[in-house]
């Protein structure tokens, strides 16, 4: 299974995910453990080639972190439009059914695809017979309103898809308004395929939030991630075992430079033993072993305590 669960992944955005975004935000931000393209749009009137794919992906596409998007509608979703995809390194690809936009609609593409089931049905079926690798969909609730949300869920999973993003809103909300979580729940509810949530998370307490109320696999994150590109190192930073991580670390770097600052003031390093011995067990006593402390207690010179906590700060 390529998408793990609690992954954290930066939306795809037209115009702005390109390759060359991609690579800044690799090389600034590498906590994300997928970055979407943009969308790919298929020919309606030739067929993609493999080139026409590499071309648009870029030379520095990771394909273990890069799902690669596209767009069609029923006319374009030629079998060797797929095909070529697949003989291409691509190890995730995404269907594209929320695009917003009044001329991809008007073409039948994207998010005008939620009120055309057949139409949906035969893409993910073209694909899915043609792509042999991870394949999943991106969707809104419906064009106007959620009426074929559960159908189009089970049409997708039904059709074989291995994951399903959800962004909460309508067609005709576009990007205003509240995402609605709550469809988020309900999916994760019928689905046994991972659910990815998104919409509106924009601090690390809405992504906690967002996990602990729509239980879903895995979060999406786009302008939140635009205007805060670190959001997922701080993420990271905050996640349960992390955390205790990083307390250790403080902790470490709290007690070497009180052991600096006791030898600034004591210099007879008789002494010095003794008074570290008298704190050991105060100051290591929530964050070491008896194991560990015992060791420190028995040191014979202050030497061989400093040599020990100073091996113990770089371990
Ligand atoms: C400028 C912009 C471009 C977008 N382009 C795409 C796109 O190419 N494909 C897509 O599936 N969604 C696209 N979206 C939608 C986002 O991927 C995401 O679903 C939406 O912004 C909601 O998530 P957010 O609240 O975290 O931003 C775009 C959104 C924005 C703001």
């Amino acid at each position: 299974m390529i998408l793990k669960n609690r992954s954290l992944i930066f939306a795809p955005m037209d115009g702005i995910t390109d390759p060359l975004y991609r690579a800044v935000i690799n090389t600034v931000c590498p906590e994300w453990d997928f970055q979407f393209t943009d969308f790919l749009r298929l020919p309606s009137v030739s067929t993609l080639k493999q080139k026409n794919v590499i071309d648009f992906v870029g030379v520095d596409f990771d394909a273990k972190k890069n799902p690669l998007q596209i767009l069609t509608n029923k006319l374009a979703a030629k079998p060797d439009s797929f095909k070529a995809i697949d003989d291409t390194e691509v190890l995730w690809l995404d269907l594209n059914f929320g695009c917003p936009a009044n001329k991809v609609c008007s073409h039948h593409g994207g998010a005008s695809l939620l009120d055309r089931q057949d139409d949906l049905k035969l893409i993910v079926q073209i694909a899915k017979r043609n792509f042999s690798k991870f394949l999943s969909a991106k969707i809104r609730l419906g064009v106007n309103d959620d009426k074929n949300f559960l159908e189009n869920l089970k049409i997708l999973e039904g059709e074989g898809v291995d994951a399903i993003t959800i962004h909460p809103r309508t067609r005709a909300q576009m990007y205003g308004g509240r995402s609605s979580w709550e469809h988020i729940v309900l999916a994760t509810s019928i689905l046994k395929i991972p659910v990815i949530g998104n919409g509106d998370v924009v601090t690390v307490a809405d992504y906690k939030r967002m996990l602990k109320e729509t239980n879903c696999h895995s979060v999406m994150i786009g302008r939140g991630a635009l205007a805060n590109p670190w959001l997922a190192g701080e993420i990271n930073l905050c996640r349960e075992g992390d955390r205790e991580e990083i307390r250790l670390e403080l902790k470490k770097k709290q007690i070497i430079s009180f052991f600096c600052e006791l030898e600034m003031y004591e210099i007879d390093s008789n002494k010095l033993l003794i008074r570290a011995k008298q704190l050991t067990r105060y100051l290591f006593r929530n964050i070491e072993s008896e194991y560990f402390i015992t060791g420190l207690l028995r040191a014979k010179t202050y030497k061989e305590y400093s040599d020990c906590i100073r091996y113990w700060r770089s371990a």
